[in-house]
């Protein structure tokens, strides 16, 4: 196996606080081991267009707090072609770039593997490459944790703990809409760090009639106690099939039936949909260390000869030997087959992973604990 002597780093996707941490550490340790090291701007629209830039100590020494990535990132759909990704190949070779590390989620791993190809490479110069999972979302397979979740739990957290200051003064009900595409991970993992009264997510495959019940139980319940504590906090992934608004009116209009002759502003639900602001922001002493963690072994990976691997953050199930092991260079990032997590997340987005299927189910659990 030989190794990687020209390395390039691009992030790609939705960005997440964490990414720089990762190119820094792959940056400093590559160029430590006596590699070249080179960023690509833009991702995969920048590998397109030749967007290659140099990453030399001084450009990334001071970037593990900043949010975002200093590469920038960007959405290629174009990328599924493969002449298009002849001519990435064709950009890669021209700069005698033999090694790549691709951080980003779903799509852009599934890039990355279509990038590495041998039977799309041919004849061509061989590519190597090595997959960082980076994702608000947490929807990938075979690791515990992508750069990024951490951040934007807390942001999510703060927020509600504020809205909850609000909600508590008026006795009202908020909705609060957080990101996280079909994956209902950070709706879940938030709802108990914020001790909200319930949490909707995708994978409880709940139709739009039980969903409303929920919530309308829930307000009940919540009403009947005592004064101190009648404000209803409810997080909503954005994957649930129902929208936010009509949820809303679904649910005022279901509430005005149940208590007849009520004010109308005791039952008008509030929504707040948090976007974007959940992916920004200074990155969390967490991701700093994940993805100065992933990043560093990526980048031995690829000097050390590795290709069609992803770093992983102590995968949640059991792993076969053959799909996956803790690297040589840090017990707890893994490096697990490119291929084989590409797998494992259409599963745990599809809802036939037994982590999905866990993850539901704990929450239904939790769920009714909160209600007692
Ligand atoms: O995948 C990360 C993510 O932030 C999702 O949670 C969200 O659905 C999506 O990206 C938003 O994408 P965009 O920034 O392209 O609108």
């Amino acid at each position: 196996m030989s190794g990687c002597k020209r390395i390039a780093i691009l992030s790609s996707g939705g960005d997440a606080p964490g990414m720089n941490a990762a190119i820094r550490a792959a940056a400093l340790v590559g160029r430590s081991l006596g590699a070249d090291i080179l960023g690509i701007e833009r991702g995969y629209k920048g590998l397109l267009d030749g967007a290659f830039v140099p990453l030399m100590p001084g450009d990334v020494q001071a970037i593990l707090r900043e949010g975002g990535t200093i590469l920038g990132s960007a959405r290629c759909k174009e990328f599924h072609h493969k002449e298009v990704r002849d001519k990435a190949r064709a950009n890669l070779a021209n700069k005698g770039v033999d090694g790549l590390i691709v951080i980003g989620g779903n799509g852009s791993l599934t890039g990355a593997l279509h990038l590495a190809d041998p039977t799309e490479i041919g004849d061509g110069p061989s590519l190597k490459v090595i997959g960082v999972p980076a994702s608000i979302d947490n929807d990938l397979g075979l690791t515990g944790m992508c750069i990024g979740v951490d951040t934007a739990m807390n942001t999510i957290v703060e927020a509600c703990d504020k809205i909850a200051d609000t909600a508590t003064a008026h006795d009202r009900t908020f909705i609060i809409e957080v990101m996280g595409r079909d994956c209902g991970y950070l709706a879940m993992t938030s709802a108990i760090a914020v001790g909200a009264d319930l949490a909707l997510f995708p994978e409880s495959g709940k139709p739009e009639a039980a969903i409303i019940d929920q919530i309308v139980n829930t307000v009940l319940t919540v009403r009947s106690r005592s004064r101190k504590s009648r404000r209803v906090i409810i997080i909503k992934a954005e994957g649930v099939s129902v929208p936010t608004e009509r949820l809303k009116d679904l649910v005022d209009a279901a509430l005005r039936e149940k208590i007849p002759g009520s004010e109308p502003g005791m039952i008008e639900t509030r929504v707040t949909v948090l976007g974007h602001v959940v992916r920004g922001g200074r990155p969390s002493a967490f991701d700093r260390l994940l993805g100065s963690r992933l990043g560093n072994v990526a980048v031995r990976a690829l000097v050390g000869g590795i290709s069609h691997k992803m770093t992983a953050w102590m995968p949640p199930d059991e792993v076969p030997e053959e799909v996956g092991s803790p690297s040589a260079f840090d017990p707890k990032i893994w490096l697990v087959d490119l291929a084989a997590v590409l797998v494992e997340t259409e599963n745990l987005i599809m809802g036939r992973s037994p982590l999905t299927r866990w993850r539901a189910g704990a929450f239904d659990q939790i769920g009714d604990a909160l209600l007692l």
